[in-house]
């Protein structure tokens, strides 16, 4: 299998890209209009639809859910081509991460897609919530996900060559993260903080220029194991550990599942292998990439395309001439 894998023909990452694409486009017809459940589902239909064209023989393991709640796209779904010989590959996709940013029209709203071999990717499923760090390739040696947040920010900010002031963390603005907020203003950080999105939240800090250093904080399972995808490509690190809800049966559930509560999942459990490919495409404007843009009859689109084992990273700006895309039904509502 893994020399089947090796034979992957490099442009698998542009194709993944296609996909991506097809996601925002869809769902920037829907930037701004109040309605994430119509935006969600013109992406997950775009993305089903232009999935099957990647030539592998794909299992999606993170996706929209169980097949009896979700038609498309769901958990254990076979998608590409599975043409005889195609690659065996796991596939974990978000169509829209930030349906909330895409429906208010609010920065970082992004269409992705992480792919790795067959066998693979982390198995989240049973699992909600995730508590996360991230930091890019600088810091990569020195985070630690069950240390204090002044040991790690201190750490980092040695790292980076600067002082902790200066830092900026990424944090998600939730109530659940009071204290959190507390310790990092305590410290001496500051606090970029987002309303959602933290799939672009964890990214920002491997990406010169968007004046993030650090993530920490408590969001979806499913976004970890795609957001591992992306910084296994990029060199920087990912620790997870997970985090049931008080008050509900998450953890229950994440221990009938056999999971335990207490591990600490780093970027080698959350993305195996090392031949894993990563493509999100900007819906909205923000730190990582450009949103859907209109103009003269084409839509212009911003992606990030990355491979592990080139570490090689592609910023792609494609125009769609509408007329075109129409007929896919990509840009339609
Ligand atoms: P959706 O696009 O599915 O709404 O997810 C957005 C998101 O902000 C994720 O990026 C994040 O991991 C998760 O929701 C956080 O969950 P919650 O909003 O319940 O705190």
């Amino acid at each position: 299998m893994a020399q089947q894998f090796m034979n992957v023909d490099r442009n698998l990452a542009m194709e993944l890209v296609r996909v991506t694409e097809a996601a925002a486009l869809a769902a920037s017809r829907w930037v701004g209009k109040g309605d994430k459940i119509a935006a969600d589902g013109a992406a997950v239909d775009a993305m089903r639809a232009a999935i099957d064209s990647v030539a592998m023989d794909g299992v999606v393991v993170i996706g929209e859910g169980e097949k009896d709640e979700a038609p498309m796209l769901f958990i254990g779904e076979r998608v590409g081509t599975l043409a005889p010989g195609a690659p065996k590959v796991e596939i974990a996709v978000d169509p829209i991460d930030g349906t909330t940013l895409t429906s208010k029209g609010m920065p970082n709203a992004v269409a992705v897609i992480g792919m790795s071999e067959a066998g693979t990717l982390y198995d989240s499923h049973g699992l909600f919530y995730m508590n996360k760090i991230a930091t890019g390739p600088d810091a990569a040696n020195v985070v630690d996900i069950s240390a204090p947040v002044l040991t790690n920010l201190q750490n980092v900010a040695k790292a980076k060559g600067m002082k902790v002031s200066e830092l900026t963390v990424c944090v998600l603005d939730r109530p659940r993260h009071a204290d959190l907020v507390k310790e990092i203003r305590a410290a001496g950080g500051r606090i970029k903080f987002i309303s959602d999105g933290d799939v672009a939240g964890c990214i920002m800090t491997c990406l010169p220029g968007t004046g993030v250093d650090l993530y920490l904080g408590t969001g979806g399972a499913p976004e970890c194991v795609i957001t591992a995808c992306a910084l296994k490509c990029l060199g920087g690190a990912l620790q997870a550990k997970p985090w049931p809800r008080p008050d509900t049966d998450d953890a229950a559930q994440a221990k009938a599942k056999g999971l335990d509560l207490n591990s600490v999942l780093d970027l080698d459990d959350l993305a195996k292998g090392d031949n894993t490919f990563f493509a999100c495409t900007g819906i909205t404007d923000g730190e990582l990439v450009r949103g859907v843009h209109y103009s003269n009859g084409y839509a212009t689109t911003e992606s990030l395309v990355m491979r592990s084992k080139t570490g090689t990273v592609r910023r792609i700006v494609a125009q769609h001439r509408i007329d075109k895309v129409r007929q896919y039904g990509f840009a339609e509502q």
